[in-house]
C-alpha cells in the first residue's frame, strides 16, 4: 500500500520509487525532524486540535523513535521514500491510528525546511567550532617560531622579509572573516517555516511564534511561499565553506611546497605524512594535497546548488530535494579539513634558519634600503634606481646587499640623476661610515623588518601585538 495514495489505482514502478528515494540522504535529518515534530504536536494541543492525552501520547512516541535513532537501532525501510514518511510511519507502527494527527496543519515542505534549518544553524556553529581549533594551531605555530622571518613573497618571487608569525595571521583574518560569514549565515537560517504548510499557510490556528520559540528559533518566516521554497540559507553555508575552503587551500598549497627539501622551510610531522607505494624516499603531503582538491568539491556544490535553484518556479519544487547532498556532504568536507589542517600545524616543525637563508638569499631588504634614501631625502624612484644598481651588483658579486662594498654603495649614489643622492655621495665619503652603517642595517634583515611599523605592518612589535590579540579573541 502506498502512503499518501489515495487516488492512485496502481504501485509505484521500481524505477521511479529508486530513482525519487532520498532516504540514504536526508535520514540525516531524522533528530531535526523528531524535534521539529515534537514542537508542532505542542502547537496542535494549544490550538485545540489534541487534547493533551494525545499529545503526549504522540511526544512519548516520537521520543521512543528518538531513542532507537540516537542507539543506532532504528530500522529504515527504503520502501518509504523518506526520513519524513519512515518516522511516521514508524510512529504509527508503535502507537496506532493517532500518529494520523501528527500531519495535522504540516506539508513535507515546510517541514523539510524546519529540518534542514536546524541543521544548518548547528553546521554552522560546527563550522564556527572548527574555524577556532585552526585558528588556534595557526596562532600556536606562530608563538613557537615567534622570530622566524621568511622571504614575503609575490609572483612566488622574494619580495620583502616578514615574520612567519605575520603570515600564519594572514590566515587567521582569514578564519575571522570565515567565522563572521557563518554567523551571517546562522542567522538567516534562524527563522522557523513551520506552520506554512504546503504553501499557502497551515489552515488551522496554530502559534507559530510558540512553536519556533520551542525549537529555539528567533523568529517565524514572514511568508509561507517563500518559507518552503527558500534555500537561500543552504547557499549561504556553502558560500562560506566553500571560501574557507578556499582559504585552506591556499595554505596547503604553501605547506606542499615549503616542505619540498629544496624549500625545506618545514617538515611536516610523520603522522601527517604518507609514504609511496613504490619509492622508499618518499613523504608526501597528502592531507595538505586532498584539502587543496577538496576546495573544488565545496566550489561545486555551491555551483550545484545554485544550479538547482536558477530558474526554479515558487513554491516547493522537488528539485529542492538535490539541495542536501551538496550540504551535507560541503559541511563534511570542511570540518574534516579544518582538523587534518590543525593537526598538521600542532605538529609541524619549522626550519627557522632554512627560511632566514632564503630570505637573505633574495635581496629581499632592497625596498627597506630605497626606504632608508628616502629618509635621507632621495625621491623614491630615484633611490628605486640607485638600490636597483646595488642588487645587479651584488649579484654580480654573489653577496647580500648588506655585504657591499663601501665604495658599490657610494658609487651608485654618486652616479645617479638625484641630486640628494650625489650630495649623500659626497657625505658618505665625508662622515667615515655613518651613512654606510645607516644602509648596512636597513639592508640586514631585522633592520628591514623593524621599518615597516605601521598598524597591520610586519615590524616585530607590530606582530607581537597582532599576536596577543589574536591569542586574547580565541581565550
Ligand atoms: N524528500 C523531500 C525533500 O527533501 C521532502 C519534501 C517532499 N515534498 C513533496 N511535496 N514531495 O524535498
Amino acid at each position: 500500500m502506498r502512503m499518501w495514495g489515495g487516488r492512485f489505482s496502481g504501485e509505484t514502478d521500481p524505477r521511479a520509487a529508486d530513482f525519487t528515494r532520498s532516504l540514504e540522504v536526508d535520514r540525516a535529518l531524522a533528530l531535526d525532524d523528531l524535534a521539529a515534530s515534537v514542537a508542532h504536536v505542542r502547537g496542535l494541543e494549544r490550538a485545540g486540535l489534541l487534547d493533551a492525552d494525545e499529545a503526549s501520547s504522540l511526544i512519548v512516541g516520537l521520543d521512543v523513535l528518538r531513542g532507537e535513532i540516537e542507539a543506532g537501532m532504528f530500522a529504515w525501510d527504503p520502501a518509504l521514500e523518506d526520513v519524513h514518511l519512515n518516522l511516521e510511519a514508524a510512529l504509527a507502527a508503535r502507537i496506532g491510528p493517532l500518529a494520523g494527527r501528527l500531519h495535522t496543519g504540516r506539508s513535507r515542505n515546510d517541514q523539510v525546511a524546519t529540518d534542514l534549518r536546524l541543521w544548518t544553524r548547528r553546521a554552522c556553529a560546527a563550522a564556527d567550532d572548527a574555524l577556532v581549533g585552526f585558528e588556534r594551531a595557526l596562532v600556536g605555530l606562530a608563538e613557537r617560531y615567534r622570530g622566524a622571518v621568511m622571504p614575503g613573497m609575490t609572483h612566488v618571487q622574494p619580495a620583502q622579509p616578514v615574520l612567519l608569525a605575520h603570515h600564519l595571521l594572514a590566515y587567521v583574518e582569514m578564519a575571522e572573516r570565515d567565522r563572521d560569514r557563518f554567523a551571517d549565515a546562522r542567522r538567516r537560517a534562524d527563522s522557523s517555516p513551520l506552520g506554512s504548510g504546503a504553501l499557502a499557510g497551515a489552515g488551522f490556528p496554530i502559534d507559530r511564534r510558540a512553536v519556533a520559540a520551542e525549537l529555539g528559533f528567533a523568529g517565524v518566516t514572514a511568508n509561507s511561499i517563500d518559507a518552503v521554497s527558500d534555500r537561500d540559507f543552504v547557499v549561504d553555508y556553502i558560500a562560506s565553506a566553500a571560501l574557507a575552503m578556499v582559504h585552506l587551500s591556499r595554505l596547503a598549497e604553501e605547506l606542499v611546497w615549503w616542505s619540498n627539501p629544496a624549500f625545506g622551510w618545514v617538515v611536516l610531522a610523520d603522522a601527517f605524512a604518507t609514504g609511496s607505494s613504490m619509492m622508499p624516499n618518499k613523504k608526501n603531503p597528502d592531507p595538505a594535497e586532498l584539502v587543496r582538491a577538496r576546495a573544488a568539491r565545496v566550489a561545486g556544490a555551491l555551483a550545484t546548488l545554485l544550479g538547482v535553484l536558477k530558474g526554479l518556479p515558487l513554491a516547493y519544487q522537488r528539485d529542492l530535494q538535490e539541495d542536501k547532498a551538496p550540504l551535507f556532504d560541503a559541511a563534511s568536507v570542511l570540518e574534516g579539513s579544518l582538523a587534518v589542517m590543525a593537526g598538521l600545524l600542532e605538529t609541524l616543525e619549522v626550519r627557522s634558519e632554512r627560511m632566514r637563508a632564503a630570505a637573505r638569499g633574495g635581496f629581499v631588504t632592497a625596498t627597506a634600503l630605497a626606504d632608508a634614501l628616502v629618509r635621507r631625502g632621495v625621491a623614491f624612484r630615484g633611490a628605486h634606481g640607485i638600490v636597483g644598481g646595488w642588487v645587479g651588483a651584488a649579484e654580480a658579486a654573489g653577496v647580500g646587499l648588506e655585504a657591499l662594498p663601501g665604495e658599490s654603495y657610494l658609487a651608485g649614489l654618486a652616479a645617479s640623476d638625484d641630486a640628494a643622492a650625489r650630495v649623500l655621495a659626497v657625505d658618505g665619503t665625508r662622515d667615515g661610515g655613518g651613512l654606510l652603517e645607516a644602509l648596512r642595517a636597513a639592508a640586514d634583515l631585522d633592520g628591514a623588518l623593524a621599518t615597516c611599523d605601521v598598524e597591520g605592518g610586519t615590524a616585530p612589535g607590530r606582530v607581537a601585538t597582532a599576536l596577543a590579540t589574536a591569542r586574547q579573541r580565541l581565550g
